[in-house]
């Protein structure tokens, strides 16, 4: 190959998942499929530079998160660049320099992994697009999707919107257990612009990595009923994006959050990654739903922050609620308003 050098920015977003993705092969391969959100506010964006050097020996980098150089960073890519070489052969031609921001705070508890990882992929996908030019827009998307699998799963669901499926599901067909499709069937308005409130509970460090999570579905006891839960769950969603109906979506999407949450209470060693607040939260919003009818739900990640989806036709009632009723239940008062966005942009 012949560039010396390049600079590529990539700003990508987080997303938040209906159908839960917990629990994986070999090589990030997923037990089930999941679908997510693309959020739209909660973003990073990346810049890698890139310069020849002199020998191919090793891998070669350096990180700035907000211009402070981040070596604690460095093990995390280094696995990375390890597990994506075989599908970037100019990994080692190069020194990159990285240099990344978020639109949230570090420590907020949302996780830059999805958003992150997804940007990073990105920035290297369009370096092997400026050395073979040849490359069409879908593949560059599927590949790009494909390595940010292996940074992060749930990454490979962060390059476009407005919704993102990742796994194998009988009813999707160009869905793929090695990365993230599109939604293809058509969306009621209903879903239109959906919002999704963060209220930041807890902000600590998360209390399990992701990555000890997703073991201890492995000889969990309700490990393949849970997958087979997900699948149909999923099968559900696609019903409900087509009608409309917001009730049945509301039960799919909090059981899924709750069972997530009870895969994590039930395995061995188990853990309870939710706080008193985020019970005083959820307890709140089902309160509301039954004196208001409103359509409100929740879902959690894998901690104690509760994100708060709504239609976008209730987002002055319901931001008027979360400010009066929620907003005391969050670390410092802290929360961060976001909808559904349409993706990662280059820059
Ligand atoms: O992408 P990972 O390995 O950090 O796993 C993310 C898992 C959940 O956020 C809990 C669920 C999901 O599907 O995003």
């Amino acid at each position: 190959n012949s560039i010396e050098k390049g600079s590529f920015t990539w700003s990508s977003p987080s997303n938040i998942a209906l159908v839960k993705y917990w629990g994986k092969k070999e090589n990030q391969i997923p037990a089930n499929p999941s679908i997510s959100f693309t959020l739209n506010n909660c973003k990073t964006t990346t810049t890698l530079s890139f310069s020849k050097k002199e020998n191919s020996n090793e891998f070669s980098f350096e990180i700035f998160l907000d211009d402070e150089k981040k070596d604690d960073f460095k093990p995390k890519i280094e696995t990375f660049f390890k597990r994506i070489e075989a599908y970037l052969p100019f990994l080692k031609d190069y020194h990159f320099k990285i240099e990344t921001s978020n639109t949230f705070p570090h420590s907020s508890g949302i996780a830059s992994s999805a958003s992150g990882m997804s940007a990073m992929a990105l920035c290297l996908m369009s370096i092997e697009k400026a050395l073979k030019p040849e490359i069409t827009d879908e593949y560059f998307t599927q590949k790009a999707s494909f390595l940010a699998r292996l940074g992060s799963g749930s990454a490979c669901r962060s390059l476009e919107g407005d919704m993102v499926v990742w796994g194998k599901h009988n009813e999707i067909e160009a869905s793929s257990d090695l990365f993230g499709v599109k939604y293809p069937f058509k969306v009621h308005r209903n879903f239109k612009n959906y919002n999704d409130t963060i209220l930041l509970v807890d902000k600590g460090e998360k209390q399990v990595s992701s990555t000890i999570g997703h073991n201890l579905m492995h000889n969990h006891p309700f490990a393949i009923e849970r997958f087979k839960q997900a699948q149909n769950n999923l099968s559900i969603l696609i019903d409900t994006f087509k009608t409309g109906d917001l009730k049945t979506f509301i039960e799919i999407v909090e059981s899924e959050a709750l069972t997530l949450h009870a895969m994590m209470m039930t395995s061995m060693p188990y853990f309870i990654l939710m706080k008193p607040n985020t019970l005083e939260i959820i307890n709140k919003i089902w309160m509301f739903r039954k004196a208001t009818n409103s359509n409100i739900c929740f879902t959690l990640d894998a901690g104690a922050n509760v994100h708060v989806l709504y239609p976008e036709n209730e987002t002055e009632t319901v931001l008027e609620f979360i400010k009066n009723e929620l907003v005391a239940y969050c670390q410092n008062g802290h929360y961060i308003c976001d909808q559904i966005g349409f993706g990662a942009k280059l820059i």
